[in-house]
This record gives C-alpha cells, structure tokens and sequence, in this order.
C-alpha cells in the first residue's frame, strides 16, 4: 500500500512502474483463474447441461414465457406450435422422472396451464384444425391437473396514477448499519419475501432464493467474510443471502444474467424490507470462487448456486447518524439523443 503522505510525485512514478512489471502480472493470472473457475462452474450447472428437476422447470418456465408474449399480440394469425411441442416435450420428461413433484411444481403447473389457455384461444380464434392443437388437447384431456393455484396467459394491466406511494419509499431508504435489539419476525420476513417475488425475472425463470440467518454461529461466519463490516451491529443484525441458481442459465451468452437478476431481486427485497420498517446494509464479500465455495459450505448453501450479495438487516432504531451519501445530479448520467 501506497503511503501517500510521505512519497514525492516522482517516487510514485516509479513505483508504479515497477507495479505495472511486477504486480500486473500477478492480477492477471489471479483474474484469468476466476474466470476459468466460473466457466466450470457454469459448465458444470447450466440449464442444458443436465435433466435435473429444475433444469427442466425451468425449461418449462421458458416455454410458457414464450406462449404468454404471444397472447398477448392482438394478431390474428396462429401462434405457438413449435412452443406447446416443447413443452409437451418438457412436461412429459418432467412427469416421467419426477412424475411425484408434478402436483405441487409450479412450473409444470403452469405449463399444464399454458396449454390449457393455448387451446381456449385457439379454438376462439379458428385454429382448431391443425395437428399440434389436436395432439395438445388430447394430452390435457388425458392429464387432468388441478390448476387452481395458477394464473397464466395475459391480463389487462390498469395504471393508477393516484397511487403514488412508491416514490416515498424510494426516496427514504438509506442504508442502515445499527439496528434495534427486536428479532426480526418470521411474518415480516415471509411479507417482504412475497412482495419481492413480484420481481421481474429474465423469461419468468425466477432463478434467485433468499436465505435467512438469525443462528448467531452463522452470522458470526459471515460477518467474517464480508468484507465492508465497519461500523456494523453484529450482535443484532439479521443476515440474508441473496442467490442464484445456475441451471436457469442457458449458456456463455448469459454468463452475467444470475448476478443482473440477482440485483434486481435483491433491491425489491430490500424496499420491501424498508417499508415495514426494516433497515438493511447491502454487503459485498471480496468473492474467489474458493471462498464462496467454503462459504456455501458452512452456511447449507448448494453448489450450483452463487451468491450474489448479502444484506444486513434488522428494525430501525428510532433515530441513528447515517452518512449523507449525495448522489449525483440527473444530466451527469442521463445521456440523452439529439
Ligand atoms: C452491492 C453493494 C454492496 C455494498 N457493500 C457494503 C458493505 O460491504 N459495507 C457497507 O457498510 N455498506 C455497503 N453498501 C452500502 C453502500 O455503501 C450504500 O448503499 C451507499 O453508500 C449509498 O448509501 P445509501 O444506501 O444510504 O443510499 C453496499 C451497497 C451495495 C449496493
């Protein structure tokens, strides 16, 4: 580390230089072996490297994404068929292998649900000659789920522009790094859990899981390996780890897909939090894959999911100093076209 106090410009100079041969190289190979570890993993998990259960879950997930945009396009011509053989494929490999998860996977319920809805417009619209629909109907007569529980196809989606709530929570978080000696309560925790599914996902694969610990042997491991815990409340803090699952992955292309998605998750989770009166610290862990592994280890975590960050939480006190952390203005990171 640098001492800038007692260093003169030119020292620094030359400092660098000798960083730039000595050092630079070394990062290299570190950053070239990060990668390397994380295209096995991702090798090792993707979705179209295997016929676990969720693999084809969300494979069906996929399927009905793809159905659902084509409801709703006000075209008239038919839509689908390559889709709902797809997934006639999936949901039969899916009940041949896992046939006793079928009536409590949502996935292959929604699948069933699709297709059910596919053949109500089809048969709305005239398409009801062609074989696809006449092999999807007979399939659904002959798999009789109940769908209940599900809701797919597409909706008329009203804007309220009265509700405007949104903005004051938005606008009042601010990270919170003490927290109230009150545990937090499993039905607060559930609540937030069931807003922050609402959560868009890349094609509805809904591939993160939040974990939750209040057991003070496992904040204690993560307290130590995060690495930004100054300042922090390790004695009433109530932790999360936000994952996600690497079979929702489809290839290289969507290397960066599970961190993105994660993101997204994790800060509806977070608001959700906050406006049931619950602060949080988002927590970055200084990430090798050998660290995250051992991490997974200790904290029941499965190896074919990666974490995406931690969050500390816990009740807001009354009052409590927080840094100011000004954001920048609006016209320094809006771009605009001419
Ligand atoms: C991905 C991420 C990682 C963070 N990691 C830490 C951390 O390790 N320790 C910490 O005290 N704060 C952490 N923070 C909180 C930021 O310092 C804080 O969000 C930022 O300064 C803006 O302040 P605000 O959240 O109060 O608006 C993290 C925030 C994000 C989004």
């Amino acid at each position: 580390m640098l001492k800038f106090s007692s260093i003169s410009i030119k020292g620094y100079k030359f400092k660098r230089k000798l960083d730039r041969c000595i050092k630079l190289p070394k990062r290299a190979l570190g950053l070239y072996r990060e990668y390397f570890r994380d295209a096995n993993k991702l090798l090792k998990y993707y979705m179209y490297g295997s016929d676990k259960r969720k693999s084809i879950e969300y494979k069906i997930l996929m399927d009905v994404h793809s159905l659902e945009k084509g409801m709703c396009m006000t075209t008239e011509t038919s839509f689908g068929y390559k889709k709902c053989q797809n997934l006639l494929f999936h949901l039969n490999l899916y009940n041949e292998m896992y046939s006793k998860f079928v009536e409590s996977s949502t996935p292959f319920l929604m699948g069933v649900a699709i297709l059910v809805r596919w053949i109500e417009i089809s048969e709305e619209r005239g398409w009801s000659k062609t074989q696809v629909y006449l092999t999807v109907k007979k399939w659904i007569e002959a798999n009789p789920y109940s769908l209940k529980s599900v809701r797919v196809g597409s909706y008329l989606h009203e804007y309220n522009p009265d509700n405007r709530d949104y903005d004051a929570i938005i606008r009042s978080r601010a990270t919170s790094r003490l927290y109230s000696n009150r545990p937090l309560t499993t039905e607060d925790i559930e609540a937030c859990v069931e807003l922050t599914l609402s959560t868009p996902s890349a094609c509805n694969r809904q591939m993160c899981k939040i974990y939750s610990f209040s057991n003070q042997s496992k904040k204690d491991k993560l307290s130590s390996v995060l690495t930004g815990t100054t300042g922090l409340d390790k004695q009433n803090i109530h932790y999360f780890v936000i994952t996600y699952d690497i079979a929702a992955l489809g290839g290289v292309g969507e290397r960066n897909q599970g961190y993105f998605n994660s993101g997204l998750f994790a800060m509806n989770f977070v608001n959700s939090l906050h406006s049931r009166g619950i602060g949080t610290c988002f927590m970055q862990f200084d990430s090798t894959v050998k660290l995250e592994n051992k991490l997974k280890l200790d904290l029941g975590i499965s190896d074919d999911e990666r974490i995406a960050v931690a969050i500390g939480a816990g009740y807001y006190l009354d009052e409590s100093i927080i840094p100011c952390s000004q954001r920048k203005r609006v016209n320094e990171i809006l771009v605009m076209d001419e």
